[in-house]
């Protein structure tokens, strides 16, 4: 049954996607275009200079750095654009940082293996200029359109200066626009009537803003559960709406952890026990979705707030394969990233061949089954489950750096640990031994020390 509808599936995307078009990816391109200055966007530009790529980075506010950086404005900067970071103050990254390195390119000894956030923003404007990247990043370049006609992408941009609008020829394009910018707040009965201030944790700045308030905070994804941290000494009390199974630490008196909400309340909300709470304000730490504004039919690919598809290898558009997204795959460390960019910048430098539009369709489709049995939702198209095949997978087609399972074996270890040990489970240091195997010890610090020089 499957493989019947998976064969007509086939055959319909076929039709669509013309995949009798020759392809002309083997010609190396003479210029890309990528759209955004953060983590993803400085990791594909180091690679597209090492291979002598000319390329441009059109990055929409004044700053590299992305995510990593604290703006203190809220919604919009001082250019009137949207806000792109979601930094807040007294963050730590919740993944030790040897799983967040660009390839060859380690934070310097004496780090902490869950450095600050200021310190995450330090390494990436020391990266930059390690690479010799600046020349090639247009600040305040405001990506609106980017079109597929007469067989290049044409990327559209405003300059935030002058409010001039740019248009440039690109023959490929890297779209590297992040995935933590767009807030979600879901439907709640009677939100709207609720009379105190609601914010998404995209605009949480401080704790302070909140001492001796009554908050309610929603959800305990990574945010939720940094921000149960931050306000349970600060608050009068903190309500924590969420449904996370784990080993729920000592907060404050404070604290008071909540089931779902059934509907708010001008003044509070009802829960699904049956209880009711009065506060002040609720922060909602309910994630983001993917926000590609700047895409229109012409690009082929689907891009919804959920998913992205159809993408090969996670990458590349397989309508046209000149476009590639690198950042959108969802549960995976920074270094996945680093790899995509990589491989985004071989592509772009004719360093290898993609297959068949075809065999790429198939591939994906093998991918969407898989996630199919292992009971992922439909949407989970852009979930990689497993790192180190899809390292391995990258490697053996585009000779990227290899990425060793020690990486993701940390990762795998400190998602567990954070949900066993909140409170400490930055305490500790780990080193890499080998490709296999790394040590943790104990190492607890009153500062957080950044030996980065910019
Ligand atoms: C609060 C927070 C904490 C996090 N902590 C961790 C952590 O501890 N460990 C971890 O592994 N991951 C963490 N992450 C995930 C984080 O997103 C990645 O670490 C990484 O920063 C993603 O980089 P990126 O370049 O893909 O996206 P971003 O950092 O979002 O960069 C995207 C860039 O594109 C620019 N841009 C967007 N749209 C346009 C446009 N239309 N035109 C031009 N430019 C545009 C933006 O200005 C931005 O500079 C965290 C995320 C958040 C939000
Ligand atoms: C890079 O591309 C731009 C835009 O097409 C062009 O003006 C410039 O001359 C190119 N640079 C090199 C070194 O080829
Ligand atoms: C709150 O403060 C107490 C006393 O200073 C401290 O022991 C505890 O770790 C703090 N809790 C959090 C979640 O920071
Ligand atoms: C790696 O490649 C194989 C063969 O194409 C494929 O079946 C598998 O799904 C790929 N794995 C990942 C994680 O992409």
């Amino acid at each position: 049954m499957a493989y019947r509808s998976c064969v007509i599936i086939l055959c319909l995307l076929n039709v669509i996607l013309e995949v009798a078009d020759v392809l002309t990816l083997s010609i190396p391109a003479p210029r890309v275009c990528i759209i955004g200055a953060g983590y993803s966007g400085l990791g594909t530009a180091r690679y597209m200079k090492e291979y002598g790529v000319n390329f441009t980075v059109f990055e929409a506010s004044r700053h590299i750095g992305g995510t990593w950086r604290f703006d203190p404005h809220v919604g919009v900067d001082e250019d009137g654009l949207p806000l792109f970071t979601s930094m807040y103050k007294n963050l730590r990254t919740n993944t030790p940082r040897q799983t967040m390195e660009y390839a060859g390119f380690p934070f310097p000894e004496g780090t902490p293996s869950y450095p600050t956030g200021p310190c995450f923003y330090k390494y990436l404007q020391y990266f930059a200029k390690h690479f010799d990247l600046m020349d090639n990043i247009q600040l305040q370049s405001y990506v609106t359109l980017v079109k597929w006609s007469n067989d290049h992408w044409e990327v559209t941009y405003t300059k935030m200066d002058t409010k001039e609008k740019v248009s440039e020829v690109c023959d490929f394009v890297v779209i590297a626009s992040g995935e933590f910018s767009s807030p979600v707040i879901p439907d709640v009965d009677k939100l709207n009537t609720f009379q105190g201030k609601i914010i998404h944790s995209h605009d949480y700045k401080d704790a302070e803003a909140f001492r001796n308030r009554r908050v309610l905070l929603v959800g305990a994804g990574a945010s939720g559960l940094d921000l149960a941290m931050q306000l349970s000494n600060v608050t009068a009390k903190l309500f924590h709406s969420h449904h996370l199974n784990y080993n729920q630490p000592d907060f404050s008196k404070a604290y008071v952890k909540k089931p779902d909400i059934d509907s708010f309340t001008p003044t509070g909300a009802f829960f699904v026990d049956g209880t009711t709470e009065e506060f002040d304000d609720v922060i909602f730490c309910t994630g983001y979705n993917y926000a590609h504004p700047f895409l229109d039919g012409s690009s082929g690919v689907t891009a919804s707030q959920k998913y992205v598809l159809p993408l090969y290898q996670q990458t590349v558009n397989i309508k046209h394969p000149s476009m590639m997204f690198v950042g959108v795959s969802k549960k995976v460390i920074n270094r996945v990233m680093d790899a995509q960019g990589q491989y985004a910048a071989a592509l772009a430098a004719g360093k290898f061949e993609l297959p068949s539009r075809e065999e790429m369709l198939r591939n994906w489709l093998e991918h969407v089954y898989a996630q199919q049995n292992l009971g992922q939702r439909i949407v989970d198209v852009n979930v990689i489950n497993n790192m180190d095949e899809y390292f391995g997978n990258l490697t053996a087609e585009a000779d990227i750096n290899p990425s060793p399972p020690v990486l993701t074996k940390i990762a795998r270890f400190n998602g567990r640990n954070r949900l066993e040990d909140l409170l400490n489970y930055r305490d500790y240091d780990y080193k890499i031994i080998d490709k296999d195997n790394y040590e943790r010890t104990y190492n607890p610090r009153k500062e957080q020390p950044c030996p980065i020089e910019v």
